[in-house]
């Protein structure tokens, strides 16, 4: 949720910030700014993308020459939370004189008690965001005290402050630095040579250098052409661990597809041994999670699993509790993170609780960590960012080794967990519920899923008709069971976060008893009718869909004959037992949405009011 971009060093700062924007678009795309220092302090805000941004620039003329000298500056993409997204609205945000620009990931809670007091003593407002009332919050602190420099004084203001944020102040009072801060909303600083860049995240600095710092909340940090201080708000110097980025800038572009997505979608085979690799022994038998390892007695002795996650990673936490509950006997419940942490959930020292992010940022899972951490549970983290906040602050976890993911919707990063969560599911059976030859035989099972997934992508074409057939529909109902319920619910979310589409995910059963009132001729009902023990059932639903009418798409079998009787459209999968059929069956779901939503014109990696990482609650 919004990006930060801050450089300081000897280069045309303006360009290394919009090239770090367009990096981190994925995070927001509401407006984007960027201010400079250049002798004085120069910003360039407006609503649209950063490639606007980078017109507007263009055709600013003599000033655009100046900014181009400045060497040091900050900039924003933004996911509005206060204040429509609008020029006026845009980050930065500026002192009354101009002199300090500040940018802010996150919310300001308290902002309109400060607004108000700000008011009193005459300052004027020109946004609606909260995030304004700290930059002036600053500037009084610092104009009724001149003495104290800018780093004190946004240390004294956010001693006023309560939310969440990631800030960026520049002042041209102090044109040498940055002064940058961080609570619940992340924060990286990247180490060059002689040049220093902060972001979000590391997208934009990764081209730049491999040398990062992760700031932990409640750090402040001050940046200099010469070199950094990180110290806590309560002005306690941290001695901070740099740590080296494992992916190349080749992982974030788009390598020759159209969409970040479709090229995301296609790196799934080579994602899912990328998360095999180096755990699986296969002709052992063995798994070997290193992230976990040390609690595995503890995690075995377990008495209760409880999932916490958001969104796509909510879906893989529902086939984890299968997984787990198959292969292990170990009772799971899954919860959104959301809701877990505010309805005071019976949480105790024997429980595990595995939170699920892609981003590792997500606000509710986040704070759903914290709350389990409390009472004294074992948390453990499934996450794909590494060094992300959720990594850090879990006792123990495995990464999902899916490399970064960029499209707003999630794709490679959902098959990576779910491997996860089957390895895991697995590693927990073992000694207690599975001889060595059973997870041999699962093990082997999941070592052929990356080919029968290239076998799915073949069918591209044939997807993108039958995409093309239903691009003006304006709902759909996925239905599926066991194990192929939480990929309905993941096809529809896949569906109507990039086509506007309206679309339910349900179980197949559950359809009588309130979808199949909407069913007529205008209403496509996704089938996942693979060959397992409901699928006789799923049969007799696709009957009673069509009695009615609706159309059907079936995801089934290959050699199932049958459906092709049935169904008016069919997506062939390969054969594979239920607990790994999820990998499959999501595969076709994924292009099917992607096709629809290009075929209707959306822009699939930004769809609209969306952001890849939610980092507000
Ligand atoms: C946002 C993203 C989704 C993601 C969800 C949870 O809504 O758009 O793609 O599934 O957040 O994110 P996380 O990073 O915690 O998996």
């Amino acid at each position: 949720m919004c990006g930060i971009v801050g450089y300081i060093g000897s280069k045309d700062a303006a360009e290394l910030l919009l090239n770090g924007l367009q990096r981190l678009e994925y995070r927001g795309y509401d407006s984007a700014g960027i201010a400079v220092l250049n002798g004085g302090l120069s910003v360039l805000k407006q609503k649209g993308s950063v490639s606007e941004l980078e017109k507007a620039l263009k055709n600013s003329g003599q000033s655009e020459q100046s900014i181009h000298e400045a060497t040091a500056g900050i900039g924003h993409t933004r996911w509005a939370t206060h204040g429509d997204p609008s020029d006026r609205n845009a980050h930065p945000h500026l002192s009354a004189d101009g002199g300090i620009a500040l940018i802010h990931n996150g919310i300001i809670e308290n902002y309109s008690a400060i607004k108000k007091e700000l008011i009193s003593k005459g300052y004027h407002f020109s946004s609606d965001t909260d995030s304004e009332a700290l930059v002036h919050l600053i500037d009084s602190i610092w104009s009724d005290k001149p003495e104290i420099g800018l780093e004190a004084a946004v240390r004294a203001a956010l001693y006023h402050v309560e939310g969440a944020y990631g800030l960026c102040i520049i002042s041209q009072q102090e044109p040498d630095k940055i002064v940058v801060a961080r609570k619940g909303s992340p924060l990286v600083i990247g180490i060059g040579e002689g040049e220093y860049f902060i972001a979000s995240d590391a997208a934009p600095i990764v081209e730049h250098t491999k040398k990062v710092i992760y700031l932990s909340d409640g750090e402040m940090a001050v940046v200099t052409r010469d070199g950094y201080v990180i110290k806590t708000i309560e002005n306690i110097t941290q001695e901070k661990h740099i740590s080296e980025l494992d992916f190349d800038l080749a992982k974030i572009e788009k390598g020759g597809f159209e969409h970040f997505m479709l090229k995301e979608i296609y790196e799934q085979p080579t994602v899912l041994q990328d998360v095999m690799r180096g755990r699986v022994r296969l002709d052992e038998g063995q798994v070997r999670l290193g992230g976990i390892e040390d609690y595995l007695d503890r995690l075995k002795l377990s008495s209760r699993v409880i999932i916490c996650a958001c969104g796509t990673s909510w879906h893989a936490g529902l086939i984890g509790e299968y997984l787990i509950e198959e292969f292990a006997r170990i009772p799971v419940e899954v919860d959104y993170a959301s809701e877990f942490r505010y309805r005071n959930p019976v949480i105790t020292k024997d429980d595990v609780v595995i939170v699920i992010s892609q981003s590792g940022e997500t606000a509710d899972t986040l704070a759903a960590l914290r709350l389990a951490r409390e009472k004294g549970a074992l948390v453990m983290g499934i996450c794909n960012v590494v060094g992300s906040t959720i990594a850090r602050e879990t006792l123990c976890g495995i990464y999902t080794h899916a490399g970064p993911e960029i499209g707003v919707a999630s794709t490679k990063a959902f098959t990576a967990q779910v491997t996860v969560l089957y390895l895991l599911a697995l590693t927990l059976s073992k000694g207690r519920t599975m001889s060595r030859e059973e997870i041999k035989l699962y093990l082997k099972e999941l070592n052929g899923v990356p080919e029968k997934v290239e076998r799915i992508l073949k069918q591209d074409d044939m997807i993108l008709e039958i995409a093309e057939d239903y691009k003006d529909a304006r709902n759909f109902l996925y239905l599926g069971r066991g194990y192929n319920f939480p990929v309905a619910l993941e096809g529809a979310l896949k569906l109507k976060e990039i086509s506007y589409i309206h679309a339910e995910g349900y179980p197949a059963a559950e359809m009588k008893h309130g979808p199949i009132a909407l069913i007529d001729e205008d209403m496509p009902v996704i089938f996942i009718a693979t060959r397992d023990n409901s699928y006789a059932k799923v049969l007799s639903n696709i009957e009673e869909v069509r009695s009615r009418k609706g159309k059907v798409i079936a995801i089934a079998n290959e050699g199932d004959e049958e459906i092709g009787r049935l169904a008016d459209h069919v997506i062939y999968i390969p054969a594979a037992s239920a607990p790994v059929t999820p990998l499959l069956s999501v595969i076709p779901l994924q292009l099917l949405a992607y096709h629809i939503a290009t075929f209707r014109g959306c822009n699939v990696d930004r769809p609209r009011n969306l952001a890849k990482s939610v980092t507000v609650e």
